[in-house]
C-alpha cells in the first residue's frame, strides 16, 4: 500500500456523510468519495472463517490485477489506484456516466461498443465473468466496462462463449424489445475485434443449444 491509500477513510467502519455508496451487493460494497472508488469485499459469517478470508483474498488480488491488465490494454474503465487483501479492498478511479442498462433500450447502437470491448477481452484471454448491462457504464457516448469481481483469465473457447451467453440472457432480460437488434450489433462489434471471432460465435450456438435442452 502506498501513502496515499493508508490516508484514505476507506473502510466501512470509516464511512462518513461525504462518501457516497454506489453499490452494496452480496460480496461488495462500494463507496465512492473525491473521484475515488473504493470496493470493499464483505467477510460471510456462512463461511469458514479461514476459507472465507482466503476466497476474498484471492477475489481482491484477481480484479485488481484484471484491472490493471484492462488499462493497460486501453479498455475504457475504471483506472486501478490501489489494492490491500488485508483490508480487502480494491482502489479506483470514478468512472462517470450512466449505467446501460438505463439508457440501451433508447440507444441501442451503443450495443456495437459493447461487443468491441468484450471482444477486445476475449482477444486478452479475459473473461469478464458478469457481462451484464449494469457493468456497462457510458458517458459521451463512450461505453466503459467495471466490476472485474468475477473475471478470469482463459484462453478456452467455451469460456468466451459462456461469457457471451452470458450477457445474451442478461441483455434478453433486461432489454426484450431490442434484446435481437442489441445482440446483432453485439457481435458486429465482436467480430470487429475478435480475430477469433467466429470460432467462439459457433461454440455460442452449442452453448444456447445445451441452456435450452436444459429447460
Ligand atoms: N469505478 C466506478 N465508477 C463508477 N461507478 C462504479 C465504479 N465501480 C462500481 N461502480 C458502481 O457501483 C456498482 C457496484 O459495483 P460493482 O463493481 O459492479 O460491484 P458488484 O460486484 O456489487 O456488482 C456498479 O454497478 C456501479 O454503478
Ligand atoms: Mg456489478
Amino acid at each position: 500500500m502506498n501513502s496515499r491509500s493508508i490516508r484514505r477513510p476507506s473502510s466501512l467502519c470509516r464511512l462518513n456523510s461525504s462518501m457516497n455508496i454506489l453499490g452494496r451487493g452480496a460480496e461488495a460494497v462500494v463507496v465512492e468519495h473525491d473521484g475515488v472508488v473504493v470496493k470493499e469485499r464483505l467477510k460471510k459469517d456462512y463461511r469458514v472463517a479461514v476459507l472465507d478470508e482466503r476466497l476474498r483474498r484471492q477475489r481482491t488480488r484477481r480484479e485488481s490485477s484484471i484491472l490493471k491488465k484492462v488499462n493497460a490494454l486501453g479498455i475504457p474503465s475504471a483506472k486501478f489506484l490501489d489494492m490491500d487483501d488485508k483490508t480487502m479492498e480494491v482502489e479506483m478511479s470514478f468512472v462517470q456516466g450512466k449505467k446501460l442498462r438505463d439508457v440501451l433500450d433508447n440507444h441501442v447502437h451503443f450495443a456495437e461498443q459493447i461487443g468491441k470491448i468484450v471482444g477486445k477481452l476475449h482477444t486478452n484471454d479475459i473473461v469478464h465473468g458478469d457481462l451484464t448491462t449494469s457493468n456497462l457504464l457510458v458517458h459521451e457516448d463512450v461505453v466503459s466496462v467495471i466490476d472485474f469481481g468475477l473475471s478470469f483469465i482463459s484462453k478456452k473457447v467455451e469460456d468466451k462463449a459462456v461469457d457471451l451467453h452470458v450477457l445474451h440472457d442478461a441483455i434478453k432480460s433486461r432489454h426484450y424489445d431490442v434484446h435481437e437488434e442489441c445482440f446483432n450489433l453485439i457481435i458486429k462489434g465482436y467480430s470487429h475485434s475478435n480475430p477469433n471471432a467466429s470460432e467462439v460465435l459457433e461454440r455460442l450456438k452449442v452453448v444456447q443449444s445445451r441452456g435450452r435442452n436444459k429447460k
